[in-house]
This record gives C-alpha cells, structure tokens and sequence, in this order.
C-alpha cells in the first residue's frame, strides 16, 4: 500500500509553484548530483551540463581570435570542470574559475595541476563574490544567465560590473524562446533502477509549467526509500530586444550581438544569443 504521507507530499510538490520558488533540491551542489552533473560535463559529445567539446573549442578560437586582447585577465563565472579556463589558458590568457559545486571544481583543480596550468580555482557561489575593478573580461557561457529571476540577474550583474576595469568585457549567452519551441513542456514519469537521479531504485515524475514573460520552469519529483524531493530548473528566455534593454541598463554598451559563442550571424530564429559587452562608466 502507498504511504498516504508520500502521495501528499507529491500532490502538495506537483502544483505549480510560484515564479522561481527555489525550495527544492540543488543538482550542482548535491552530493550525488554533482557528480552526476560532472561525468555530463565531461562527456565530450552530449550538450548537457556543457557543450559538446567541438563546440567549446570553437568558442574558445572565435573568443581568443576576434574578441579578447592578448594576456587578458579573465574571471569565469561558472566554470564547471574548467573546460574552457584551460584551453583559454593554454592560448596565454590569467584565468580564475569560480564554481559552487565541490565535485567539479576539485576536478577542476587536479586536472589543471596535472597539466601545470597555471588557473585560479575558487570553490564559492558566485552571488557572494566582491571584486572591484580586477578583471578585463567576465564570462558567464552556456545560459546561467537565464536562471536568474530579474532579481538575482540584476544581482549578478553588478557583481559583474564591479569586478570589470573599466572598459573590461561581459562575455554570456542567453537562450531565445526558439530553443523552447524546440524542447518543448514534458509531463512523464518512469522508474528507475539507480540512474541520473538516485543511486538505487526511484520513481521520477517530470513535468514542464509555462509562465508570463517567457519564463518556463522544468521540475522533477524524485521519491525513493529515502522520501521526497522536488528539483526545480527555472528559465527566462531573452529576445534581443530584452536582453539589450537589461544590459545597457547595467551600465554596459553592447559591442557584438552574435547567433551563438562560436561567431555564428544573429538570425531571426536563433535558438540563442551571444552578447559582448563593455563596462562604461555610470
Ligand atoms: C550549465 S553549467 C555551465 C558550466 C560551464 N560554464 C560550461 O559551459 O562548461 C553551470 C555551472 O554553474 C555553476 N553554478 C550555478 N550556480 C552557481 C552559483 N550560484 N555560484 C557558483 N557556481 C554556480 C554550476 O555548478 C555549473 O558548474
């Protein structure tokens, strides 16, 4: 018989909970998770916690080739396992990495001593670091940006702002409702063996909620002998439009607007956009 305290729990969890309600499990920093989000960070042909590698690679030319000065400081917001921090390091560049997922970032600092890179690795959450005025280039790559409430963005870039020279570039994409159209909302459940979510067996209900403003949320309820948790990934995607309103509103002036981090030309179905921008003076 099913527990009655359970299916509460999962009738309570499974409403619609309000914008960006962040009580619930976190995929970067749980234990498990982690290192689950680790092996998908690795995997060189899978767009999962990063870009396939071919992809990384491009990025890295296009930023080194057209957008970066030589010898730039650049502060990585973000990092993962550092799979752009050593190959930007590697083409001359003075990174330092911040990520608050320990796994990954203790991953992050053996392979760049195993390579004898020189790479700062600081294992914190980004929301809680003070530079001021110590960096040429900020990056944020692969979307973080648009799991931000308006709130925590805003947060985020003055954070940004304050850790740039003057003149210093912010470097992020953010994905267009073309990538959702694509994607989609799921509602599905199955159950699991031990896999993504939970080492032993475990049941997974999925279910995709829309939202004003192109806000979308993707949330899982996981349950297995342990209990119950919810994990929530929230998305708000831009359109140039938006995107460029919010950035010169925080005290940058956009100085390339591109279809992808790879250089791509911005079209009008693009599934994400690039921006560079620079710090002005307020
Ligand atoms: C989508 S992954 C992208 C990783 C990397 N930028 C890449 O593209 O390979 C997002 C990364 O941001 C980290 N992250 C998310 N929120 C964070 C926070 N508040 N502080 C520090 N790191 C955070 C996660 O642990 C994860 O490694």
């Amino acid at each position: 018989m099913l527990n009655e305290n359970i299916v509460n729990q999962v009738k309570k969890l499974s409403r619609k909970p309000p914008l960006f309600n962040r009580e619930c499990g976190n995929i970067w920093t749980e234990e498990y998770l982690a290192t689950q989000m680790l092996n998908a960070h690795l995997d060189p042909n899978f767009d999962g916690a990063s870009r396939r590698s071919l992809v990384i690679e491009k990025t890295v030319e296009f930023l080194n080739s057209e957008v970066l000065k030589c010898n730039s400081s650049i502060l990585d917001l973000g990092c993962g396992p550092g799979l752009y921090a050593e190959k930007l390091c590697k083409k001359g560049h003075k990174i330092t990495g911040v990520d608050f997922s320990k796994s990954t970032i203790n991953y992050a600092k053996s392979s760049a001593k195993k390579q004898g890179l020189d790479i700062e690795y600081k294992y914190d959450d980004f929301f809680k670091l003070k530079y001021f005025n110590d960096y040429d280039v900020v990056m944020q790559v692969y979307g973080e940006v648009n799991t931000f409430s308006d709130e925590e963005r805003d947060k985020l870039f003055e954070i940004v702002y304050n850790a740039l020279k003057l003149n210093g570039l912010f470097i992020f994409d953010v994905s267009t409702p073309a990538l959702r159209k694509k994607c989609g909302l799921k509602k599905n459940w199955h159950i699991s063996e031990g896999g993504f979510w939970r080492e032993k067996t475990h049941l997974v209900l999925e279910e995709g909620f829309q939202y004003d403003n192109d806000i979308w949320l993707d949330q899982y309820i996981v349950a297995d002998n342990s209990g119950v948790q919810v994990y929530r990934n929230w998305f708000k995607d831009y359109s140039v439009e938006t995107i460029s309103e919010i950035i010169k509103n925080s005290g940058f002036r956009i100085i390339d607007i591109r279809g992808s981090l790879i250089g791509e030309a911005l079209k009008e179905d693009s599934e994400w956009i690039a921006i560079i921008a620079q710090k002005v003076m307020l």
